[in-house]
């Protein structure tokens, strides 16, 4: 016990401190004085039992807080620890800069571990305990902000640029993997009818999120969150923002075409994520949008598992699994057999068998009303699919940042896949 209490009083300067110290006051002072602090009931219980009963279960309730009481001690230790590292950290080029970030904030850094731990903090210091991990977030957050920025503001050898170099022969280029695959998603759905729709970039609320029947305070907003380009405090609808998904065309066809529609919507598309291997803050969709009299849920899986054999081989096998978006009812997402071990299971799909590849569902009658087409008369359905995850499948790009870093040597690979 000696140690611990030394522990605690070594931790004179910390903030935590004092609160730990109440804490951990109330146990601390029922081991020292067992049958005095008890309670009623307990201590009739406590007397009940046989004198080393009470010694083995005092020894015990003493063992367990104190381990309990290390691993509170361990974590603070550990949070200091990390702010010192922090405030020291710096980076020789972008690669250890990189390193860093995955180090420390990334989803399986060490900041975020100690998140997950932080649910076993005792009430009373959480506060305390919670306060200090954010410190240490922002810190983080903040230490490699500066240091990016400083890579940024480096010179960037322009002094150097000759200008006077002769611009020939040109190289003749190569479609991007990107462009070869959407190319051929287009291809496929085409030849089922599909006609292509387009639409700007940069939009507005009431055509990203409140025509697709996403309520101005629902969290499914935070889920394709996005940049905004002008804010309008008053009236969201009136935001004006990048747009998170192509299914902004799909409103915009359906306001000025009456039924039968039948669209994709090829496109890019923004969200505000951390850009890591597998996310982007800004990625390619297509999204097919069929709407007429008596559509069911039987025609998108037709529909969908033809565009998968296309896409994949004639083996390919699909499977829907229910899903939630605010603008299908109901809605599902949909994975294919594994292109890689045939359904066997193997790393890629996690031994699963199974790879998710889109979104989709019946579109809501709320959003036809919306865009005015009588819900009466006619129904539909949409998907969506992310370009870069087809991409993925077809060709196993491991690392997602490698489709906008322009290295020549990356996509002259696709030189002959077409
Ligand atoms: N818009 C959805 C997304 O970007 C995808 C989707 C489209 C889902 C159509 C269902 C129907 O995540």
């Amino acid at each position: 016990m000696s140690v611990l209490t030394d522990k605690l009083a070594d931790r004179e300067s910390c903030s935590i401190c004092p609160a730990l110290r109440k804490t951990l006051s109330v146990p601390l002072r029922i081991f020292l004085s067992p049958s005095a602090k008890l309670s009623l009931t307990g201590q009739k219980l406590f007397h009940g039992i046989s004198k080393i009963m009470q010694q083995k279960l005092y020894l015990c309730t003493v063992f367990l807080c104190t381990l309990y009481i290390y691993y509170i001690l361990t974590m603070i230790d550990k949070i200091n620890a990390l702010l010192q590292e922090v405030e020291a950290m710096t980076a020789a080029n972008a690669e250890e800069l990189e390193a860093l970030r995955i180090k420390y904030l990334s989803k399986k850094g060490a900041i975020n571990e100690l998140m997950a731990d932080f649910r076993s903090v005792p009430a009373e210091l959480k506060k305390e305990v919670g306060m200090k991990l954010n410190e240490l977030k922002t810190k983080a957050q903040e230490k490699i902000a500066t240091l990016k920025e400083a890579f940024e503001s480096q010179d960037t050898g322009m002094d150097e640029l000759d200008l006077t170099r002769t611009a020939y022969p040109i190289e003749l280029g190569t479609r991007h993997p990107l462009t070869l695959v959407k190319n051929e998603i287009i291809d496929i759905f085409a030849r089922m009818g599909f006609n292509i729709a387009d639409g700007p970039e940069v939009e507005d609320d009431l055509h990203v999120y409140t025509k697709l029947n996403f309520a101005a305070d629902h969290p499914a907003r935070d889920m394709q969150d996005t940049f905004f380009v002008e804010v309008n405090p008053e009236d969201v609808t009136k935001n004006i923002i990048l747009r998170s998904h192509t299914s902004s065309v799909q409103v915009r066809t359906m306001e000025h075409t009456q039924p039968p529609i039948r669209v994709i919507c090829p496109g890019r598309v923004y969200r505000n994520e951390a850009i890591s291997y597998r996310a982007h803050c800004f990625f390619h969709q297509v999204e097919g949008l069929y709407i007429d009299k008596g559509v069911s849920f039987t025609d998108l899986k037709q529909v969908l598992l033809l565009f998968a054999q296309e896409m994949f081989g004639s083996d390919t096998k699909i499977r829907l699994r229910p899903s939630y978006f605010p603008f299908t009812e109901p809605s599902a997402e949909m994975d294919i057999s594994c292109n890689i071990c045939g359904g066997k299971g193997c790393p890629f799909c996690k031994g699963t068998g199974w790879v998710e590849i889109l979104g989709c569902g019946m579109v809501d009658p709320n959003v036809l009303e919306a865009c005015g087409i009588d819900s009466k008369i006619y129904s539909g359905y949409a998907f969506g699919m992310g370009i870069e995850r087809i991409t993925n499948l077809k060709y196993q790009v491991k690392d997602l940042r490698m489709f906008s870093e322009n290295d020549t040597r990356f996509l002259r690979e696709f030189e002959s896949a077409y």
